[in-house]
């Protein structure tokens, strides 16, 4: 099992290129399912998730060739052997369930575990199902399984969520660009994620409008057809970064990204006092010259704050001056890192879905555990503004959203080593 080492106290500076986002990567690689022409996908980051989701399409019977190289991607989908999501991949990664919109819109039918739960909560897929049943999809729950139909294809209809769901909102764009007519899809997830598949779709040959609004359009179509597309850079890996500059008290110059990819966190990030500039092919982050100021922080669908930015917020403001509110609407238990963060000297408390963060002057290196994938990075940033040693276990969870990491911080200065 392999660990982390990292002694803090250096300020970070240099330049960090952000990969191409994973949450945009594994809707682009299922979307391949809809046609049984080749998609070609650049940008796409070296994780254990995108090779979780290559074995789970390779499983189904899709020609799958990856150069880790150049970080591209060939799937094509012409000669399906199976229409089956098996538990042992699903559970290990949830995303898996985005092959159950295509499945059902290209092959008419499929079986898809259901995901179980994991760290951050129970999340469920109700929604996912809810939609399919809206565009005439039959659908039966049987022994952990989905089994989905629609013998003579799905109908396009107006379906809304009660709640955001971003891959529910993938799932279901995905499944109605092959509907007969027209589907609405209202309450639309608009992270920027949904709207680099709703693009790679359109130029596969779907009618969708609305992009980046909660209202998409979708114009069946009769077949997809292939194109080439490049990965959106990962908002979530931008912003971690650059607020492991803000904390240490560096300057990290960020290429390959954008603020609008994270404009609340932007916003958050001058309020405590930290530096951001844009030029022409780099987003320049610069720590103030004096403590970081606590800034009160509330989790909502994009444009709102990112839950994925949650935990890192948290090692933030674990040192800044004052106390902060970080109350987390999206998911019922993503508070794991408290404990760990608290065994560093953070001043911690929860209460209910809200945890006040008093900042203290500094943190002190210690073993630490690793829970979900997002709470281990803010373990790694905690780490690198600790005084002393820090050793952070089970990083395997680092290696499903952090491509080389460990090389990114270490140009950048810090003292950090993969044991
Ligand atoms: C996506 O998960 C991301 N994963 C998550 O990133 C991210 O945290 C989450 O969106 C929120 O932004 C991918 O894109 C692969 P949701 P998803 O459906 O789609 C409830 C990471 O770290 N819900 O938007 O599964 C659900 O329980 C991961 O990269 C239902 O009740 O999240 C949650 O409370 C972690 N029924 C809320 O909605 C449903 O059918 C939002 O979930 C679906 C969701």
């Amino acid at each position: 099992m392999d660990k982390i080492r990292i002694r803090g106290g250096i300020s970070l500076k240099g330049d960090i290129k952000i990969s191409g986002a994973k949450n945009a990567s594994l809707p682009l690689m299922a979307a391949c399912l809809l046609t049984d022409k080749p998609l070609y996908l650049c940008n796409v980051p070296n994780l254990s998730d995108i090779s979780s989701m290559a074995q789970l399409l390779s499983q189904l019977g899709v020609s799958v060739t990856r150069h880790k190289d150049t970080n591209t991607v060939e799937l094509c989908a012409n000669n399906l052997s199976s229409t089956t999501a098996p538990y042992d991949v699903v559970r290990k990664m949830r995303a898996s369930v985005l092959v159950l919109g295509p499945l059902v819109a290209r092959e008419k039918q499929t079986h898809v575990s259901l995901p179980g739960g994991c760290a951050i909560g129970t999340r469920p897929i109700d929604l996912h199902l809810k939609g399919l049943e809206a565009l005439g999809a039959l659908i039966s729950l049987e022994e952990g399984y989905v089994h989905a139909k629609a013998p003579h294809g799905l109908i396009g209809a107006p379906f809304t969520f009660p709640t955001v769901s971003v891959t529910g909102t993938e799932n279901l764009l995905m499944a109605a660009t092959l509907a007969k007519g027209q589907t609405r899809l209202m309450n639309s997830a608009r992270e920027p994620e949904v709207g680099d598949l709703a693009h790679c779709l359109n130029a596969m040959g779907a009618k969708i409008s609305g992009i980046g609004t909660d209202t998409l359009v979708i114009e069946g179509v009769d077949k997809l057809e292939s194109t080439t597309h490049s990965v959106i850079a990962d908002r979530i890996e931008a912003g971690t970064y650059a607020m492991a500059a803000a904390l240490t008290g560096g300057e990290i110059c960020l290429l390959g990204t954008t603020l609008q990819l994270f404009p609340t966190l932007s916003t958050l990030l001058k309020r405590a006092g930290v530096t951001l500039k844009e030029t022409q092919n780099c987003l320049t982050v610069k720590a103030p010259t004096t403590r970081l100021q606590g800034v009160d922080v509330m989790t909502e669908p994009f444009p709102g704050f990112a839950t994925d930015l949650q935990a890192q917020w948290m090692a933030l403001m674990s040192v800044a001056k004052g106390a902060a509110m970080i109350t987390e609407t999206i998911f019922e238990n993503r508070f794991m890192h408290v404990p760990e963060l608290c065994r560093m000297g953070a001043n911690i408390t929860v209460h209910g879905s809200s945890a006040l963060v008093r900042g203290v002057n500094k943190l002190k290196g210690a073993p630490v555990m690793a829970t979900d994938l997002r709470a281990s990075v803010s373990l790694v940033l905690a780490g690198l503004v600790a005084e002393g040693e820090t050793l952070i276990n089970r990083v395997y969870h680092l290696d499903r959203g952090y491509e080389k990491l460990e090389e990114k911080l270490r140009g950048c200065g810090a003292d950090i080593q993969r044991l």
